[in-house]
């Protein structure tokens, strides 16, 4: 009897061919490996994921939103660049702008979408789990966009896809996808990334937008960080411990209305509802913080005000109308980011096609 314990795939870019390998038991007999290679359909081209916005160098940050800058001013160019190829967007938790602004960035690159929005509609609710959903979704897409409560859970299905996945937010660990977008908007919009104090203000313990836009940003120079924040949201001990290795300075403070007028970015975040264990807490946090016309008269005049939205009640909606309030450009260029991330994830700039 042969049983086979698994495989993985290397792929060789001198040659240009994969080279997969079968590990196989025989009863009693030990253990071979077969090795098959194979040439890459698309010239040059190796399947990527994305888990954390660090899966891209700074270089390739910058190349995808050049790109991204150039599909807002031509959309004519690439409105037909996916035709053929199909997004699913598996969506374990509840979303709006992520999951429409994927769909939309596919639709706008001439491609097509499936996909659930719920665990529930979902055979998630029989119990399948995520590696096998995404052995099946390889049969049906090119590229897969995944949300999920659970922390990892976009990686496990990364281990065992067969095409691109992205994770649209796992948990309360990362939202990459978000941070591509907060970049795009902050580098469109100011002109640099880097050179600048930004404060982030809210749920910082359970904000995973604020985890990965931190992250991103601590690459850049020159970028000043003010945690503002209740002492029970506090940003996490990882983030602060990656800030002193890396020797960058950051300050943590309670009161908002102290540095308001030091920042050149303020980061809004909404208290996270659905990751407390204790409603109680969750009511006497969820109003910390709420940014009215009054304390935005102590801020500069050339302040921007991010939020990843949805907003509950921590921004005014008297702010929406002032110059300064950023947070739905930043939806817009959502849309930007995420077409020239399926773009490039599929390999499109090199010819390339899913390597599967
Ligand atoms: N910013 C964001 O992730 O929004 P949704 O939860 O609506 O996708």
């Amino acid at each position: 009897m042969v049983l086979c314990h698994g495989y993985g795939r290397i792929y060789c870019e001198t040659y240009r061919i994969y080279l997969q390998l079968y590990i196989y038991e025989l009863l009693n007999d030990g253990i071979f490996i077969l090795i098959v290679f194979f040439r890459s359909k698309g010239r040059n081209y190796t399947m990527r994921h994305l888990m954390n916005p660090l899966d891209f160098t700074v270089e390739e940050l910058e190349k995808l939103f050049d790109l991204a800058n150039d599909m807002e001013k031509n959309p004519d160019r690439y409105a037909n660049v996916c035709h053929g190829k199909k997004l699913a967007t598996c969506f374990y938790e509840p979303s709006t702008r992520t999951r429409l602004s994927f769909e939309s960035a596919m639709l706008n690159l001439g491609g097509s979408v499936l996909g659930f929005s719920s665990a529930d509609s979902s055979s998630a609710a029989k119990g399948e789990s995520v590696s096998d959903t995404i052995r099946v979704i390889s049969c049906y897409a090119d590229i897969c966009a995944m949300r999920h409560p659970k922390e990892g859970a976009p990686m496990v299905a990364a281990e065992r896809s067969k095409i691109p996945v992205i994770n649209a937010g796992d948990g309360g660990h990362q939202h990459p996808t978000q941070t591509l977008t907060d970049l795009l908007t902050i580098r469109s919009l100011k002109g640099k990334l880097g050179g600048f104090t930004i404060g982030l203000c809210g749920d910082l313990k359970f904000g995973r937008t604020v985890h990965s836009l931190i992250e991103a940003l601590a690459r850049y120079d020159d970028v000043n960080f003010i945690f503002i924040s209740p002492e029970e949201l506090k940003v996490p001990d990882y983030i602060t411990q990656m800030l002193k290795n890396k020797n960058i300075g950051y300050e943590e403070v309670i009161s908002l209305d102290e540095v308001i007028g030091r920042l050149d970015l303020l980061y809004m975040t909404r208290v996270q509802r659905e990751r407390f264990f204790n409603e109680e807490d969750y009511i006497r946090l969820k109003d910390f913080y709420i940014l009215t016309k009054e304390k935005m008269k102590a801020a500069r005049e050339d302040m921007l005000v991010l939020h990843p939205l949805p907003r509950v009640n921590e921004i005014s909606v008297e702010i929406d109308d002032d110059p300064r309030a950023a947070y739905f450009k930043q939806v817009q260029y959502g849309v930007y980011v995420r077409m020239a991330l399926i773009y490039t994830l599929l390999g499109l700039e090199q010819g390339g096609d899913k390597a599967c």
